[in-house]
């Protein structure tokens, strides 16, 4: 069993997926082209937003966004200490300070009620992160911010599909910001990401800004990078966004079939659902006793686990400079030490979760 079988997938697609990199590998366009544009203008249709912009990856979408808003030295940005680095790194790199807010036990994500304490008037951004698959609470961040005036910028990178108040997430902030990693919710065989904005100046800055800072051909108005999505990848993308919503909807099934039989052991707590939200379970991590005997156990057993993060930002190394230490946020530290996601993805078998399921409770009993 693999945790994540991304092969299996493109089993299943296989014809279809062939059919289009071939056309793309005889057509002699590589880079950007047509199937780049139709397939950002599909996904600008799936998110509900305006503009959809192709970039090289999540971690760039997050880069981007934040050189576009003009983050710079000096300012400050609200994040959750429970993400990954990419997260808030292009932030850092313009300059900012990372102010990190605890989160809440129950959603992984970060405790709005606590963010209006953190502001200061070097605050300039909020980026929450639908983690896991399971929306931030954006009606409270949402009136934060139009209070403070404060720019936000969503993480989407493991929550594409995911609804707060019937809405897709990625539209609610400035700009929206999705990972094609191979195994996220909706995953190329590459790299590749895409930001979402219904501003249209942000958008025109972030095409410029992602073609080294041009509009024109060899004219460069600012500095940007190089961050462009290959063809082949937008092609691959664009058969498996058909198949997005029956993909996340097989997860919520996989979610179920774990809360159903997990529901009553006193072992075990499991990820709900938040209110408003529909989650799209990127990950399905469970916050358990002994987490590391388990993981040995159900690693001889031959179940895959994986664990999302040891570590939380506060304390990673790079951010040293900023003087956080243990204890500033004792939530964030305590659900790094028992989390342990589970194999989620679409492709697993009933008999393999049935495995699963029976071996972790095997490790209890
Ligand atoms: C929460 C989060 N943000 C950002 C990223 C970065 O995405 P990418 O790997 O496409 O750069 C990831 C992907 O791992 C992620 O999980």
């Amino acid at each position: 069993m693999d945790f994540c079988d991304t092969k299996k997938q493109y089993e299943f697609l296989k014809k279809d997926i062939d059919f289009v990199v071939e056309k793309v590998l005889s057509s002699g366009r590589y880079i950007m082209g047509e199937e780049v544009s139709s397939f950002e203008q599909e996904v600008a249709k799936y998110n509900e937003v305006k503009y959809a912009i192709a970039v090289g990856s999540g971690t760039d979408a997050l880069t981007l966004s934040a050189m576009a808003l003009g983050i710079k030295s000096g300012d400050e940005v609200i994040t959750t200490p429970y993400t990954m680095i990419a997260t808030i790194q292009g932030a850092v790199q313009c300059g900012a300070k990372p102010v990190f807010v605890d989160i809440d036990p129950k959603t992984f994500n970060i405790d709005s009620n606590k963010i209006e304490k953190k502001i200061t008037s070097r605050t300039r951004a909020i980026f929450p992160v639908h983690f896991f698959g399971q929306p931030a609470d954006m009606n409270i961040i949402g009136s934060i911010a139009q209070k403070h005036n404060l720019a936000i910028v969503e993480d989407v990178a493991q929550a594409m599909g995911a609804k707060f108040n019937n809405r897709k997430v990625g539209g609610f902030g400035d700009t929206g910001c999705l990972s094609f990693f191979p195994t996220k919710n909706l995953g190329g065989y590459g790299d590749g990401g895409m930001v979402l904005t219904n501003n249209e100046e942000i958008n025109d800055k972030i095409k410029i800004l992602r073609a080294h800072g041009s509009k024109e051909k060899y004219k460069h108005i600012m500095l940007g990078v190089n961050s462009r999505l290959d063809s082949i990848q937008a092609a691959i993308l664009r058969i498996k966004l058909k198949h997005l919503d029956n993909y996340n909807s097989v997860r919520r099934k996989n979610a179920s079939r774990y809360y159903e039989a997990f529901r009553e052991n006193e072992n075990i707590i499991l990820p709900i659902e938040a209110d408003n939200s529909y989650h799209v379970y990127h990950q399905y991590t469970i916050r358990v006793k002994d987490r590391n005997g388990l993981m040995e156990f159900l690693k001889k057993n031959n179940i895959p686990t994986m664990l999302y993060y040891p570590l939380p930002l506060h304390l990673q190394p790079v951010f040293s400079e900023y003087g956080y230490k243990e204890g500033d946020f004792p939530v964030a530290e305590l659900v790094c030490s028992e989390v342990l996601s589970l194999p989620i993805s679409p492709e697993l078998e009933e008999n393999e979760q049935d495995l699963i399921i029976n071996k972790v409770k095997e490790f209890y009993n």
